[in-house]
């Protein structure tokens, strides 16, 4: 890593013992290219399909824009760096996640899997990996049903692949990577996370024991609503080749313009999320003694059920809360009365968003139920939007 600007002559990270750089460190400096005179930081977007290539293809590291991009693999060193693994960028969360199911799963595999999982995730085990003979094991993770059965064994039976998200969404349940991680290893059973919500900043789960982490970077990981981005990433050098070939096969490429965008916003990802969840803490704490609000759930309040294995597992508690409101009605009219938070779906960006999560239908929760995502506004005003909006709904 380049040391950082004003740092002196011992920035972190050089010499015995030196002290690790700290996650903005880590994030404002990770994939640059060695710092070269006249040069910019961060080079601009590669646009290319095909590169020049004379006579026989001879290992270059560009030939064809669907194979490679230096663009794209400058963002897959700072991914690398932050996930300590090799990470390989796809046009969006879901091409992540499909090239880690497709290509491993075949007919009389077994996959275990959240219930409770992205309804996205979920819809395309149910089109296209259930119907090509795979068995899947699908249990929630709402009382750590799933985690204990992975510990005791009962899931594993068999199992060809463990797939986590953590903490999930929108339930907001934390599963304990390390110990599913060694309970499926013991009995020959890959995992991968989904660690959209936790970011590697805040959460590593190939630390953890994982064999994939993988992560839409359409949310907290960019940030800023513009993109749609996935990436995966993986300690073992064959299974990155995989991925690779997947994505030149499959077509799922990230855009260039998109791969540089996201690394220009890496930068500030540690500042968003320090400043993201200092105020989905402070809404979920204030949310928690209105009367007509139930069911808040934050794994960073300190009475949540996911609390102490967030705080275990995680360096922060992420930046989306869910809550639950009387009915429909109302959540419906709370929506309308907010001014700062806009009503979108998706979550993790710099702008706080809310949506009622029943208007989807694909996911097992109360009518009345917001699923919140803090943004980097100021929290005195964010707090008076939230419950003026509670006011103007309930009265
Ligand atoms: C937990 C989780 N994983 C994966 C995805 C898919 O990401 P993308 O929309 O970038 O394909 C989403 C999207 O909402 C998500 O919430």
């Amino acid at each position: 890593m380049t040391p950082a600007r004003g740092e002196g002559e011992h920035p972190p990270g050089r010499g015995e013992g030196a002290r690790p750089p700290g996650p903005s460190t880590r994030a404002v400096h990770a994939g640059l290219p060695p710092e070269s005179q006249g040069q910019a930081f961060l080079p601009g977007p590669t646009f290319a399909a095909p590169f020049h290539l004379a006579g026989d293809p001879d290992g270059s590291s560009h030939v064809y824009g669907r194979y490679g991009n230096p663009t794209w693999s400058a963002y897959e060193r700072a991914l690398g760096e932050l996930e300590g693994g090799e990470a390989v960028l796809f046009g969006s969360g879901m091409a992540a996640a499909s090239a880690v199911l497709l290509p491993i799963l075949f007919p009389g595999d077994v996959l275990v899997m959240p219930s409770d999982a992205y309804m996205g995730l979920r819809g395309l085990v149910d089109s296209h990996i259930a119907p090509r003979g795979v068995e899947v094991r699908a249990l929630t993770t709402a009382g750590g049903v799933l985690e204990r059965a992975c510990l005791d064994g009962a899931a594993l039976e068999g199992a060809s692949l463990v797939w986590l998200e953590t903490p999930t969404n929108p339930g907001l349940d934390v599963i304990d990577v390390a110990a599913v991680s060694d309970a499926a290893h013991a009995r020959g059973a890959l995992v991968a996370v989904d660690d959209t919500l936790a970011t590697p900043l805040q959460q590593r789960p190939l630390e953890l024991g994982a064999d994939y982490s993988v992560t839409s970077d359409t949310k907290a990981m960019t940030g800023h609503a513009d993109l749609v981005l996935g990436h995966v990433a993986t300690r073992d050098p064959a299974r990155a080749q995989t991925l690779r070939e997947w994505r030149a096969l499959s077509g799922a490429i990230p855009g260039p313009f998109e791969a540089w965008l996201a690394h220009r916003s890496l930068a500030t990802l540690a500042l968003r999320l320090a400043s993201q969840q200092e105020n989905a803490l402070a809404l979920a704490s204030a949310l928690s003694k209105r009367p007509e609000v139930s069911g808040v759930r934050y794994p960073g309040l300190r009475d949540d059920p996911a609390h102490r294995l967030a705080a275990r597992q995680m360096e922060g508690f992420g930046t989306v809360l869910t809550f639950t409101l009387p009915d429909r009605a109302t959540a419906e009219r709370f929506l309308a009365e907010l001014r700062i938070v806009a009503e979108a779906t998706s979550f993790g960006g710099v702008h706080s968003t809310a949506e009622r999560r029943g208007r989807w239908g694909g996911d097992d929760v109360p009518e009345g139920l917001i699923r919140f995502s803090a943004g980097c506004e100021g929290p005195d005003d964010l707090l008076a939007d939230v419950l003026g909006a509670l006011e103007g709904a309930s009265g």
